[in-house]
């Protein structure tokens, strides 16, 4: 362990720059090994700051070697700076003055990611949160906002394409015969917006129109080998743009956009103005090598990115702890554009499970925080599914309570008011709340407090004064530094069916409704409906109406009507669920106490019916067919029993497929498609219930499932159905599957993102030497400890590996936090992810509890990155 360990800085500490800069020149040198950067920065003292002597202090990196520092001209003596912690301090300067300054930094043997950097034959950059300070010193702070221009020196022959923010200006050779390329980005921006590309890159190019007339050109660079992958991103990026013009009236601003995939990537993608940075598994998609999960991701993050333009670029953040002001309501944003390319129900439910089983994880453990942070050590441990998918759930209830005409007048205020500012979470629910007259002080306490709410229900039918009351309770369990926890503002979303299963139009506050939203704004409150002519089963939190636990008694006999009955088809998923964890709850118990698995079935008929009604959407009947997850499950129970779990999953599934049989046969071949492979919503749709159909048929005695899954396998001809295949092979311990897991790398060895897919479905098999596979995966030839997806491809199959991660002798968690060891310095962001699965150790039971927690033990008392320090430090409190 280091002598002194990192430390916080907080929220409240907040204080405005006390300077600004308002003209940004780079000029880079690029080499492979040093690149030389030089920058010269328009600065001036902040007058919001009144101070008129406080020293200049720019942020640098550990990586940046400074060569030089002149103010207005005049090279500073070394007396006259200072560098403290990858600080650079001037203690004297005058209010207005240009500081130019030279910096040296190696892109080769930068294997953080941040900053500049080399990815295959590339160089490229990711400035996100704080990468700018590896770049060169600088405000790396977003409330500094600057008009960036940007010149490239590079040879030409080996990078032909030179790329940053804004348009090209000017391009030229230089003496010795290299090429100088200017751009000029017209709109203020802080340093993480700022990005350089320059490669030997193939081009696709497009045009969109904007609905005021303007022509954008549109422009999306691979390596050449992948150009021919990019015609989905184009046509989706066409649609996002499009979208946002109807749905937000939000234009594009520059006359080009582009788009660059690059191989290694910490996270999915980046928004920087203009040039938007992809990891190319977000961007790259062919029917042949991408899965239908893969086309709507890309998809998704190619809308995200896109509608960053608005929401964080033109209004960004103030500082870091309001990264949900641009992340959750992006990702609102998002969600709302493929609900409305696709299926909305089948997108909720999806999002949902997402965010039941992943942020409410992360709420209930030991770096459960706040969608907007209070404290932090390191910004970049907080890209969290609280900070993104909390926060996004936060802007919906915002629009629930709203309503859509309201919730655009408050969108369209927020960014006329805001336009080329750096704002506020505050500032977000200000405009919401001005445009539209509806208090919202409450509702903020959503942004400041952790964890998630526990809703209990309880109803009372007066039948002869044909009342029906709901008493609703909330409670938020205590998260780290916050003990005690206020109640919350919440909208419950509630219908009510007879029981035929019709809907009843009952009385609530004088109104006649079918779907009413109550408001919950205390601890405890009682609602009351009226002329309710027979006792009701409540549909409860229909579309998720709030990210909150859902409690109310609901007998089986309930569940299956609301499953087959409910107007809500968010809620027919949400009751199935409820039926399955219900049942599985008791097979778990029956494997944890070594007891034989037994359980009379209901979701059975349920889901016997549920096949044979032809007029459902596909999509949600394999949604609804779906177990839930063994991570799902984990989160539910009091203490995680990992190979019980698992147990009950497989026996439960096991016995609705002995008893559904032919009906899984059957929907199997009804959803064959001959026709040529489409990603749209309808084909899509088929496949996903043909595939759940496979992997129950697998699990039966049948002997024509083996010829089904290597028949189509073999045949396939796009990778949804290959790779389905293959995975339904390998977990159903098909004959065959070794030799098919074989032919695959060997028919896709060429595709990396296609290995990857093999890695992760590798590294995730039953097997008793899980642990000798895995590492055999990372010494095989196709992995990569530099390039991000392939680790997290190989270390999060291993994840998903039930039996060789929990193993009892600890050797799988030792085995990871072997891995996080190494990319502890290498790659700081990468590792202190890969610790996700380590933070739950508490939860565990206790014979693995322990070795799990002396794994974190272990890796804390090595010389840690920030970002690691934070969350195993956190963690083990
Ligand atoms: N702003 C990006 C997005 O959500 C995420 C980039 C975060 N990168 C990082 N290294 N923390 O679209
Ligand atoms: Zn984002």
């Amino acid at each position: 362990m280091k002598e002194s360990q990192p430390s916080a800085i907080y929220l409240k500490d907040y204080k405005v720059p006390p300077f600004l800069i308002d003209k940004t020149e780079l000029t880079f040198d690029l080499d492979e090994a040093t690149t030389v950067v030089t920058s010269r920065l328009h600065m001036r003292r902040n007058p919001l700051d009144g101070k008129s002597n406080a020293p200049l202090i720019l942020d640098g990196g550990e990586d940046v070697k400074l060569i030089g520092v002149a103010m207005d001209g005049y090279a500073l003596p070394p007396e006259e700076y200072q560098l403290v912690d990858d600080k650079l301090i001037i203690t004297a300067t005058a209010d207005s003055f240009i500081l130019t300054c030279e910096t040296l930094i190696e892109p080769q043997n930068n294997t953080r990611l941040e900053g500049l950097y080399r990815s295959s034959s590339m160089f490229c950059t990711q400035c996100e949160a704080e990468g700018f300070r590896h770049i060169t010193y600088y405000l790396d702070r977003p409330d500094v906002m600057s008009v960036f221009t940007t010149t490239i020196i590079a040879d030409e022959a080996r990078y032909p394409v030179m790329l940053s923010n804004g348009n090209e200006i000017e391009r030229a050779k230089t003496d010795e015969g290299k090429t100088v390329v200017v751009w000029h980005d017209p709109f203020p921006k802080p340093a993480y917006l700022f990005a350089l590309v320059a490669g030997d890159l193939a081009v696709k190019n497009d045009l969109f129109t904007t609905q005021s007339g303007r022509d954008v050109k549109l422009q999306i660079f691979t390596e050449s080998h992948n150009i021919d992958k990019v015609d989905y991103a184009m046509e989706a990026l066409k649609r996002s743009m499009r979208w946002d013009e109807e749905k937000y009236g939000r234009e594009y601003d520059l006359d080009i956009f582009m788009i660059v995939a690059v191989d290694d990537f910490n996270m999915g993608a980046m928004e920087n103005k203009g040039l938007n940075v992809f990891n190319s598994s977000c961007l790259l998609a062919s029917p042949k090598t991408t899965t239908d999960d893969a086309f709507l991701r890309v998809e998704a993050v190619v809308a995200h990115e896109y509608f960053h333009n608005w929401s964080g670029n033109r209004v960004t953040c103030r500082d870091w702890f309001q990264l949900s002001l641009k992340e959750g309501f992006t990702v609102f944003r998002d969600q709302s554009f493929s609900a409305d390319m696709h299926s909305a129900t089948v997108k909720r439910v999806e999002d949902v499970s997402f965010l039941k089983t992943a942020q409410f994880a992360e709420d209930a453990g030991p770096m459960a925080h706040p969608v907007r942070p209070s404290s932090f050590i390191e910004i970049s441990n907080f890209y969290t599914l609280t900070v993104y998918e909390k926060g996004s759930e936060i802007v919906r209830m915002i629009h629930t309570l709203l309503g859509e005409e309201l919730f655009r007048k408050g969108s369209d205020l927020y960014f006329e008011r805001h336009d080329g500012q750096a704002v506020t979470c505050d500032d977000f629910v200000a405009a919401m709340q001005d445009a539209s007259g509806i208090d919202l002080t409450l509702f903020k306490r959503w942004y400041s407090q952790a964890g998630t709410p526990i809703v209990t229900v309880e109803d009372t039918y007066l039948p002869e004064e044909q009342r029906y009351l709901l008493t609703i309770k909330q409670e938020t369990p205590a998260t780290p530094g916050q003990p005690t926890k206020l109640p919350l503002h919440i909208p419950i979303r509630v219908g009510l069916l007879n029981e035929q299963g019709q809907e009843i139009q009952a009385q609530y506050q004088g109104e006649h409704s079918t779907d009413v939203t109550l408001l919950l704004t205390e601890a405890e409150q009682t609602f009351e409906f009226t002329q309710v002519s027979s006792k009701p089963v409540p549909s409860l939190l229909r579309s998720f109406s709030a990210p909150v636990k859902l409690r109310y008694n609901y007998t089986a006999d309930q569940l299956l009507l609301l499953m087959s009955a409910d107007s809500d088809g968010f809620n027919r998923w949400s009751a199935a669920q409820q039926l399955a964890v219900n049942e599985l709850t008791q097979l778990i118990e029956q494997a944890s106490s070594g007891q034989p698995l037994a359980i009379e079935s209901q979701l059975v008929a349920g889901l016997r019916s549920l096949l044979a009604d032809e007029s459902l959407d596909p999509a949600m009947v394999a949604l609804i067919l779906a177990l839930p997850s063994q991570a799902y499950l984990s989160e539910l129970a009091e203490t995680i029993d990992p190979l019980a779990i698992r147990k009950a999953r497989q026996f439960l599934k096991v016995t609705i497929a002995n008893a559904l049989s032919e009906q899984f046969a059957q929907t199997y071949q009804n959803n064959i498609i001959t026709s040529d492979y489409q990603p749209s919503a309808q084909d899509i749709a088929r496949r996903s219930l043909k595939s759940m159909a496979l992997s129950y048929w697998s699990e039966t005695s049948d002997d024509k499932v083996k010829a089904a899954i290597a028949e189509q396998f073999a045949n396939a001809d796009n990778m949804t159905d290959q790779f389905g295949a293959l995975s339904i092979a390998v977990h159903s311990a098909h004959p065959d599957a070794a030799s098919m897991l074989n032919a695959f790398y060997e028919q896709w060895k060429n595709e990396p993102l296609v290995v990857n897919k093999w890695l992760m479905l590798s590294a995730s098999q039953d097997a008793d030497d899980a642990l000798a596979v895995v590492e055999g995966l990372m010494a095989h030839p196709s992995f990569d400890l530099k390039n991000p997806n392939k680790v997290r491809s190989v270390l999060g199959g291993f994840g998903q590996n039930v039996a060789g991660f929990h193993k009892e002798d600890g050797s799988g968690y030792r085995f990871l936090a072997d891995q996080i060891i190494v990319l502890n310095k290498r790659n700081p962001q990468l590792a202190s992810r890969l610790c996700t699965p380590l933070t739950r150790w508490k939860k565990l039971k206790p014979e693995l509890s322990v070795k799990m927690k002396a794994e974190l033990e272990r890796i804390l008392a090595e010389d840690l990155s920030k970002d690691v320090y934070e969350v195993v430090s956190k963690s083990l409190v």
